[in-house]
């Protein structure tokens, strides 16, 4: 079985995207042959600023192999040095519907912002679904969010499939219920659109700052709480074990906790969490070299399925195998 999954490098990776997809994603290097990548095409979309794209494309990497990619497993590449997938999702476009596309979820959200949509917008459930079959993927871990986009590229495979005979495999969304809608600093879904993020690899001081910056009702030390609607427990159960959410449970439930103190106890976990994984962080950024060499090498190994797998798509649909002049 193969994995496969993107983040685009538009920010900070934040703690939804740590929780809902790196995390799941990082525990099936064990089982799976895995392909995981920074979605910058996607990223183009919203992002037209080079200097950012190229600051949070190294983030980014150095994110996933802070918390444990094994580049020597798993595969870990920037989509834009696989060029192929840019025409796969052509060929994709020759069989998907206008209808479907303007029932896509980022489509219609940009449409009843009244944002200015432009045309990569509207193909962007193409080239994703490009981006999942051209490595011929089983499994795409994802958060909740973007469940309906990998279903698109099932359903494209399937179009392209019953028109050009069996071409690509098609794949599965991998959602986790535990961890599938990452709640903000407002108890809102956590995005960057709702400014409501947490980011992995803030300094000490400014992560506990953000978190006194949670918010909660309004009751005070001396009121009992309730920990399951509260947004400060709803992340601290994601970071305890289990005996310390059930003593920080036990301590909403009677008098003598303030938010402030459970805000806190937050702070703590989190930080102890990340402290090692940030130092390696800190590391990778201070130094290019290794993410270069790591994404590099994704790169290669990435190309080589891509490339054998858009032959069978150019065949299928009655264009040569690959161009007739190469490149000299
Ligand atoms: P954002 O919504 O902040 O723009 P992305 O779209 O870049 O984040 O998401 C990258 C990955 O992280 C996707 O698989 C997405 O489903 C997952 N993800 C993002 N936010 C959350 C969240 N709050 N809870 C769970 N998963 C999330
Ligand atoms: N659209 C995804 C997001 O916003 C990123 C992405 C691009 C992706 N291509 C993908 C995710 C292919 C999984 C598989 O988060």
């Amino acid at each position: 079985m193969r994995a496969l999954t993107g983040i685009k490098p538009t920010a900070m990776p934040h703690i939804g995207n740590l929780l809902g997809m790196i995390e799941p994603a990082l525990r099936l290097q064990d089982q799976h042959e895995a392909y995981y990548f920074i979605a910058d095409y996607h990223a183009l979309t919203t992002l037209h600023d080079r200097e950012r794209m190229s600051q949070y494309t190294r983030e980014v990497a150095a994110t996933w192999l802070a918390l444990g990619l094994d580049p020597r497993r798993t595969a870990l590449f920037a989509q834009s040095d696989v060029p192929e997938v840019t025409e796969l999702a052509w060929l994709l476009a020759c069989v998907t519907g206008i209808g479907g596309l303007e029932r896509a979820h980022a489509y219609k959200s940009a449409q009843a912002d009244g944002r200015d949509i432009n045309v990569a917008t509207f193909l962007y459930p193409v080239l994703m679904a490009a981006d999942i079959l051209i490595y011929d993927s089983n499994l795409v871990p994802v958060g909740r969010d973007q469940k309906q986009h990998v279903e698109m590229a099932r359903d494209m495979a399937a179009a392209f499939n019953s028109r050009f005979g069996e071409v690509f495999v098609l794949p599965e969304p991998l959602i986790r219920d535990d961890v599938a809608t990452i709640p903000g600093l407002d108890g809102r879904k956590m995005s960057k659109s709702y400014a409501n993020t947490i980011e992995v690899w803030l300094p000490q001081k400014a992560l506990r700052k953000k978190l006194m910056g949670i918010v909660t009702d309004s009751k005070g030390v001396d009121d009992v709480k309730d920990p399951d609607t509260c947004n400060v427990f709803g992340l601290y159960k994601h970071f305890a074990s289990p005996a310390q959410q059930a003593a920080l449970a036990a301590r909403y439930r009677a008098p003598g906790l303030g938010y402030g103190h459970a805000k806190q106890e937050l702070f703590e976990v989190m930080d102890a969490r990340f402290a090692p994984a940030r130092e390696r962080y800190d590391a990778l950024m201070a130094d290019g070299a290794e993410i270069e060499a790591v994404l590099l090498d994704g790169a290669r190994r990435a190309r080589t399925v891509a490339s054998g797998v858009l032959t069978r798509a150019r065949t299928a649909v009655g264009l040569g195998a690959a161009p007739r002049a190469p490149i000299l």
